[in-house]
Formats: C-alpha cells, sequence, structure tokens
C-alpha cells in the first residue's frame, strides 16, 4: 500500500495517544479522588469480564518506560489526558500537588526525550464528587472544568503549547447519558441534551481558562466523527441519516463554529437547552485546531420507535470489520477531513486518533504479528494523506493507542495498541504494525531531509 507521504507538510506531527484512566492505574495513589469511571467499573456487570481501572497498564509507574517505547517508535508527539481527579480531587479545589507532580515530571520527560506532549484535559473521568453533585447535566460542572483547566495551564503552560479541553463529548453526553453504556450511565435524554450543553460551554470556558493562564498556547477540541449513510433512498431513511448527522456531528462541530445548535436537531431532542445570554459566544471561542478521531462509517434506518434520534443501525454485508466489529472504511477519514475543511475552514486539523482492535498474541518468537492492524493503518494513512493533497490542512496523525489498554466497557478485552501489553506481567511488546508506523515516520522524515 503507497501512501503518498510527499502530500504531509515537513513539520507533520506523528504521534500516539493514550487517555489517563485507561493506562495509568494507581487509582488511589498520592490523593487521587474516584472518577466516575472508578464507580462505574466497579459496578457489577457494567464492563465486560467485570474489569477495572484499577491497575491498568501501570503507567503511572512506569511511565518512562513508556517514553522509551514512544522514542523506540521514533514518533514527534505524545497525546495524553490529565486526570482531573488527580489534580483537584475535591472537583473544584484545593489542588494536589502530588497529582500536579506527576504531570509535571512526566512533561519534562517527554520534553528531554525530544517527544511534544499534547494534553487533552478532559477524556471522561470526572471527579466522582462533581458527579454526587449532578455532574455535567448541571451548570456549576462546567464552571469547576474552567477552573480545573486554569489550574493545569498554569502549571503546564510554559512547556506545553498543544492542549485539547475535551475528548468527545458525543460519548459523554450521548453514550454516558442516553445510552447508558459508559459512565456514569444514565438513560435519560433530558439530562444527555443538558450535559451536552454543559460540555460544550464548559470547553468554551476552558478555551479562555488556557489562553489566559498560557498566552502562546494552541488550544482545540477532540471530536469522534463518523461518515452516516442511509439504508435505502427512501425518503425516511434519508432523513434517518440527517438526524444522525446531526447527532453525532453537526451538534458538536456547529456550536463551536458560532452557528448556534442545529435547530432540527433541537427539534428531534425537544428538549430545553440550559441557555443564558452570552453562552454562545462563549462555546465559539476562536480555535487554533480541531481534533478528529476517525473509527468507522455508520449506516441507519428510520426507526420511530427508538428514542431520539430514532434510528437504527443497520449491518452492511461482506465489509470487513474489526475485532470491536466496527466496519473498516478508510475513504470516511479523507470524506470527514474533508468536510470539515470546506463546512467549517479550521486553521488546522490534526487525527487525534484512529486505530483498531484485533486479538493479538504474542508469538513463541517474542513477536506480535498483526497484519489486519498494520493495513487498517496504512490504508486510513493514505487516506489521510489523499485529503491533505486535496487542500485539507492536516497537521499531525495520533495512532489510537500506544499501548493496549482498559477499553471502557469492554475492558482488557480489546487490544487497540502499536505495543503489545502482558496484564500479568506488564510486559510490553511492539507489535509489527507499531515496527511499520516506525517505518512510515521514518521515511516521512527522511524526505522531508532530502527535499531541504
Ligand atoms: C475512542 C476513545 C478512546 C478509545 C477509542 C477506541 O472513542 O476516545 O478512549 O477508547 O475510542
Amino acid at each position: 500500500m503507497t501512501i503518498d507521504l510527499a502530500a504531509l507538510p515537513p513539520d507533520f506531527l506523528w504521534g500516539t495517544a493514550t487517555s489517563a484512566y485507561q493506562i495509568e492505574g494507581a487509582v488511589a495513589e498520592d490523593g487521587r479522588s474516584p472518577s466516575i469511571w472508578d464507580t462505574f467499573s466497579h459496578t457489577p456487570g457494567k464492563i465486560a469480564g467485570n474489569d477495572n481501572g484499577d491497575i491498568a497498564c501501570d503507567h503511572y509507574h512506569r511511565w518512562r518506560e513508556d517514553i522509551a517505547l514512544m522514542r523506540r517508535l521514533g514518533v514527534d508527539a505524545y497525546r495524553l489526558s490529565i486526570a482531573w481527579p488527580r489534580v483537584l480531587p475535591g472537583g473544584d479545589g484545593p489542588v494536589n500537588p502530588k497529582g500536579l507532580a506527576f504531570y509535571d515530571e512526566l512533561t519534562d520527560g517527554l520534553l528531554q526525550a525530544g517527544i511534544t506532549p499534547s494534553v487533552t484535559l478532559y477524556h471522561w473521568d470526572l471527579p466522582q464528587v462533581l458527579q454526587d453533585r449532578g455532574g455535567w447535566p448541571e451548570r456549576d460542572t462546567a464552571l469547576a472544568f474552567a477552573e480545573y483547566a486554569s489550574v493545569v495551564a498554569e502549571r503546564l503552560g510554559d512547556r506545553v503549547t498543544h492542549w485539547a479541553t475535551l475528548n468527545e463529548p458525543s460519548c459523554s453526553a450521548w453514550i454516558g447519558h442516553l445510552e447508558g453504556t459508559m459512565a456514569p450511565g444514565w438513560t435519560d435524554l433530558t439530562a444527555a441534551v443538558r450535559a451536552s450543553y454543559h460540555l460544550l460551554l464548559g470547553h468554551g470556558l476552558a478555551v479562555r481558562a488556557i489562553r489566559a493562564a498560557a498566552p502562546g498556547a494552541e488550544v482545540g477540541i477532540v471530536n469522534n466523527l463518523s461518515t452516516v449513510h442511509a439504508a435505502t433512498d427512501r425518503d425516511e431513511d434519508v432523513r434517518a441519516a440527517r438526524r444522525l448527522d446531526g447527532h453525532v456531528n453537526r451538534w458538536w462541530l456547529d456550536p463551536v463554529h458560532g452557528r448556534g445548535f442545529p435547530a432540527d436537531m433541537r427539534e428531534v431532542y425537544g428538549v430545553e437547552l440550559p441557555e443564558r445570554a452570552g453562552d454562545m459566544a462563549v462555546i465559539a471561542a476562536p480555535l487554533d485546531w480541531l481534533g478528529l478521531n476517525y473509527y468507522f462509517p455508520v449506516t441507519v434506518a428510520d426507526d420511530p420507535s427508538a428514542p431520539a434520534p430514532r434510528v437504527r443501525t443497520v449491518r452492511r454485508l461482506g465489509v470487513p470489520r474489526t475485532g470491536m466489529d466496527w466496519e473498516v472504511d478508510a475513504s470516511g477519514i479523507e470524506t470527514l477531513l474533508l468536510r470539515l475543511t470546506d463546512e467549517y475552514g479550521p486553521r488546522r486539523i490534526f487525527v487525534t486518533e484512529n486505530g483498531s482492535a484485533y486479538p493479538d498474541v504474542v508469538r513463541p518468537d517474542g513477536t506480535v504479528h498483526d497484519p489486519e492492524r498494520q493495513e487498517y493503518l496504512e490504508r486510513h494513512l493514505a487516506a489521510c494523506a489523499s485529503a491533505a493533497r486535496k487542500g485539507a490542512p492536516l497537521a499531525g496523525y495520533f495512532a489510537w493507542s500506544l499501548l493496549d489498554n482498559f477499553e471502557w466497557a469492554y475492558g482488557y478485552d480489546r487490544r487497540f495498541g502499536l505495543v503489545h501489553v502482558d496484564y500479568r506481567t506488564q510486559a510490553r511488546t511492539i507489535k509489527g504494525s507499531g515496527h511499520r508506523y516506525a517505518e512510515i515516520v521514518r521515511a516521512h522524515r527522511e524526505r522531508g531531509r532530502r527535499a531541504a
């Protein structure tokens, strides 16, 4: 598979990504308080195998080894998330110096290794104390988030320039509060819509807070977007696809671009937004970049009996699927990169996550052979390069994930890493796909050197 590396700018950032709860472990150490994911994962029946993040990849203790792995992969950048309950165990104060110290050291360690940290402030681990006060459906949570953003930016802002506020707020709102299969596990449309509003308000307030604390900061938001197809060309299904597009894509993109919440979706939800004068301007704070997480396309049909947005997903036959049962369709990432470019005009776009799960095993010779993940990676990189060739301002790509890790409701059963983790021994093994990624990064760099 050839990738048009010449289409990617010479300073393209090649990275890998993780998130705090999925890798850190050490959930009760150095003053960290529980997050909603500790509560959810310790509720029997919520997670496959009743797994939890108590130990995970033990990254809290093994981060030096993990930086060394990134050096072996030769990546330029590392997307990590900060655990709010480590920094502000009480949710909105006081600051826990040991919690901040961990990220401070990690930042220095990355910089010393020549790796640019890209920091996401919220990757779903809300302090449980804030959930107990109502969580994201309440406005105060957005205010507390801004407070937390300001604490972290003040401490790391002299060294970290690359900031994201939220990771995939649609999962927090829709999966966490409407579908109920992620923390906090609610199934309440009104709460979900209110949560979506306060997540975006919190995002806007955090953008301001980061800029105030770290004037050189480059700030963005990370959304997981999908291409949406109608199962048939019947009007009902075409309208259903439009609704799902509103639900997963437009609801999250329009408000931050100053267009307000999409009117058609307000009608679909029929829930009054907790709006106050001035909020929309906060939510639409100008951004330096957009983050795109892309995994799979969705095909839907109309389903009047389903909760909003009243669709059901349809399985397309004959399409390859990953171990998550997600369809493999690399053209989706190109379509979305071009759509973001044309419809929203971002200054820069980063693919902040993209990757695949397959059931890997370490072979007797100590290697991990994962040709399907390698092919997924190559196809999606080729599609990214093609979008860049057509004008998308693509500035970097972060493979999900550096390590196999705690895959939320699926526990440790699904492996997304470029590096295999043996959870009994915590041994790390670079998979075939990881070696291939290193080769691609090297090839792109050499091309830049030759051109210079
Ligand atoms: C995304 C999440 C990330 C990981 C991947 C597979 O939705 O942001 O934490 O679980 O999916």
